[in-house]
This record gives structure tokens, sequence and C-alpha cells, in this order.
């Protein structure tokens, strides 16, 4: 805009008499204005225009597809690989007895000292396994930290689907309880897949999350029922909170104990990692009925959807072991922010942990089985 035409004083009789008007008050100085154009100018720039805009509807129509973009799940024939229950529940087990990659106040230890009368951490029948944390009021210093489980399977999977049978999971101040499938050695490149998670008190049902390395999102279209929490599932972003979807209140805490319990059903195939919550009351015939064979296609929408549109499944997800461990204060339950800001526990976690046996009571999973079922 020439803007010195416009400053000061207007004359009309500059013009005419006809009205003031800014085409007639513009010099055609500027390369910009067709005004001075000639008519071959006028034609290659209408066509170049034209092809800009040709660009934008195809650029715009891709975008779009892609946003709109969804995978197949079709029908999956499932058959049963491998089942984790009965009294030899945790043959099938690797103990870890590292320290909590996670900053927990506590201390994973093996078969041999979990299964002490004493301490009676891992105890496995016909019907269930246990897995507890310490409740014993052993000599819990700012060092050791109490006693806790973490078990991993023997054997790895690269897809699949997982049916887990809980009774009881733990909850209470303090805790952060976890079941989930990773190749911890390899993480974060073999990915990691959080099926049941809370803290402390877990009014709140379970958290479902990815973790991964660079490239995994789950921006995209999806068919689920949770909460979505965030859309990338890089561990290091959004302080390290993965993609994480809520499930219903009645999947994690005493909610999920006063009912007996569920089932948490991961499909975990190329097209997408997908979760179902099912309470035991509801649980679906296809699994309720041992002679049958699940089938997903069947279940309605799922609790948690990562689709493949944005994360490429299949190389995200490795080796992973089904994993159960109970971790005590640390990056998540322990952060006051957390611990006494979220949860109005008392104290401070590593006091309440050292000192307060007795509020470990219900800190156990009972679970009834584990099941893996391949595709055929
Ligand atoms: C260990 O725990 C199980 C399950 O809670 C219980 O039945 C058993 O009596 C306990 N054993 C000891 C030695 O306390
Ligand atoms: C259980 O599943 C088997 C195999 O699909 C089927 O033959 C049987 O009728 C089912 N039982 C019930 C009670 O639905
Ligand atoms: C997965 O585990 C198997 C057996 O331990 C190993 O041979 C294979 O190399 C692993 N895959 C990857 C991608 O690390
Ligand atoms: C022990 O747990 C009880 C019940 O949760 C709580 O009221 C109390 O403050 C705790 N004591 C300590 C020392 O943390």
């Amino acid at each position: 805009m020439h803007s010195s035409q416009h400053n000061g004083a207007f004359h009309p009789d500059d013009y005419g008499m006809a009205p003031p008007s800014y085409e007639k008050a513009t010099q055609p100085t500027s390369n910009l204005n067709p005004k001075g154009w000639t008519k071959k100018k006028k034609i290659l720039v209408g066509a170049a225009l034209a092809i800009v805009i040709l660009i934008a509807i195809i650029v715009g129509a891709v975008v779009g597809t892609r946003d709109n973009a969804y995978p197949d799940y079709s029908q999956v024939t499932y058959r049963l690989a491998d089942t984790y229950s009965g009294a030899n529940f945790f043959d099938d087990f690797d103990f870890y007895n590292k320290a909590d990659p996670t900053g927990g106040f506590l201390h994973y230890v093996l078969e041999d000292a979990a299964t002490q009368p004493a301490h009676n951490l891992t105890y496995a029948t016909e019907n269930s396994a246990i897995v507890r944390v310490d409740t014993s009021s052993g000599e819990y210093d700012t060092e050791t930290g109490r006693w806790s489980i973490r078990i991993s399977s023997k054997k790895q999977y690269n897809s699949g689907l997982f049916l887990f049978d809980v009774m009881h999971v733990p909850y209470g101040c303090a805790t952060w309880p976890a079941i989930w499938l990773s190749d911890a050695d390899n993480w974060p490149n073999h990915g990691e897949i959080d099926v049941m998670e809370s803290v402390n008190r877990a009014t709140t049902g379970t958290q479902m999350t990815l973790h991964t390395s660079e490239g995994c999102k789950v921006n995209g279209k999806r068919k689920e029922s949770g909460k979505s929490l965030a859309n990338n599932c890089l561990f290091s972003a959004n302080d390290n909170q993965g993609c994480g979807v809520k499930g219903p209140k009645n999947s994690a805490g005493e909610a999920f104990n006063s009912i007996g319990g569920g089932v948490y059903a991961t499909e975990w195939r190329d097209e997408g990692i997908r979760m179902w919550f099912f309470e035991r009351s509801e649980l679906p015939d296809d699994i309720t009925n041992s002679s049958a064979t699940p089938d997903p296609s069947t279940w309605g929408e799922a609790v948690a959807d990562f689709p493949s549109t944005h994360c490429d499944i299949g190389s995200h997800f490795k080796n992973a072991s089904i994993i159960v461990n109970i971790a005590l204060c640390g990056d998540w339950a322990g952060q006051d922010a957390i611990y006494n800001g979220q949860a109005h526990c008392p104290g401070t976690c590593h006091n309440y942990v050292a000192n307060n046996a007795t509020a470990f009571d219900d800190a156990y999973f009972e679970i009834k089985s584990f099941k893996v079922y391949s595709a055929e």
C-alpha cells in the first residue's frame, strides 16, 4: 500500500467528481498489481495460481484422508498358546532384584527371599497366584526400602491376544502396581505396553499406556471409550508420561476389588494395540467359556485404541515379557504433588513405607490366570 497517498487531506478535485477510489488513487507501481500487466503475463500468473490452488486441494485431501485413516482390524482367529496359572505359576517367571528403575523406595527380592514364611510375598495355589508387598515391620531405613516383587515371564512375545484375569489389585498410599508388557533390557527401543497401572489410592481406574522410541503417535482417528491423556508415545515426551488412556473407575483400586476384579484383554497386532476391561459379572461368553476361543471383533469398542496409523506397531514393540510389579513411591506415586497433592496421603511417602507395615495389607495382586493366544 502506498501510504503516502492516504495521508493528509483528501482533495476530491484531484479525481474529478467521481467518488474517491483507492484503485484510482493507487499508482500501479508494484509488480504485484495486475493493472499494469500484459495479457500474456496475466494468463501465465493465472495458470500458476490455478496450479497452486490445485496442489493445495490435493494436499488438503491427502492430509484429510490420513487423519481419517483407520486400520483394518478385521477378525483374527486365535489359538491358545500359553496359560500361566496354578501352583506352578511362578516357574514361568524370572524374579528381578536390581534397583527399581523408577526410583522407588523398595527392594525387589528373589524367590528364595520372597517365599520365606515370615514374608510370604509370592504364593500360588491351583486357584490363584499372590504377589505382594512385605507387610512385616522390618527395619526399613532410608537405604533399603520395603521388600516387594517384580517378575517377568521367561517367554517373550511379538504379538498376540493377552487375557489377564485378576481378582485383586494393590492399592493404598505409596503403592504403584502394574501389569505390563516390555523387553526391559531393550527399553525404550522395544517399547512398553502398560495394561494395568495405578498409583496410591487408585480411585480413577487403570491407566493404559504405550511408551516408545521416537516416531510413534496416536493423534489420528481412534475408536475407544477411555479418555486419552496424550498423543505422543515417545518415552521422554510430556514428562515421561507416554500416550495414556484412562480406563473406567472400577478397573483399578478398591472399586476393582469390590466387584471381584475382572479381565484386562490386550490385542497386539500390526494394525494396532487395543485394550478392553471386563468386570467379572460382564465377561464376554468367549472368555468365560473355556472351550471357546476369544474373538475381539465381537467385543465392541475398546477402552484404549492405539492404531498403527501414525505408529508402526511392528517396529516399535518387540520381544515383550509379561511383567508384574509393585513399586513404592518413586517417579510417579511418590512425587509430593501426586502423593500429598492428588492422593492426600499422610506425611512423606518414604516415612509411610518405612513405618507403616499394616498399611500394606491391601497391597497385593491375586491373579487367577494369564492366557496368551496367538494368531492362527
Ligand atoms: C501365605 O499367603 C497365603 C495367601 O494369602 C496364605 O494362604 C498362607 O497361609 C500364607 N503363608 C504363611 C506362612 O503365612
Ligand atoms: C462353549 O464353546 C464351545 C466351543 O465354541 C461351544 O461348543 C459351546 O456350546 C459353548 N458353551 C456354552 C455354554 O456357550
Ligand atoms: C528377540 O529375542 C530373541 C530370543 O531371545 C533374539 O534372538 C532376538 O534377536 C530378539 N529380537 C530383537 C529384535 O532383539
Ligand atoms: C499409617 O497409615 C494410616 C492409615 O493409612 C495413616 O492414618 C497414618 O498416618 C500412617 N502413619 C504414618 C507414620 O505414616
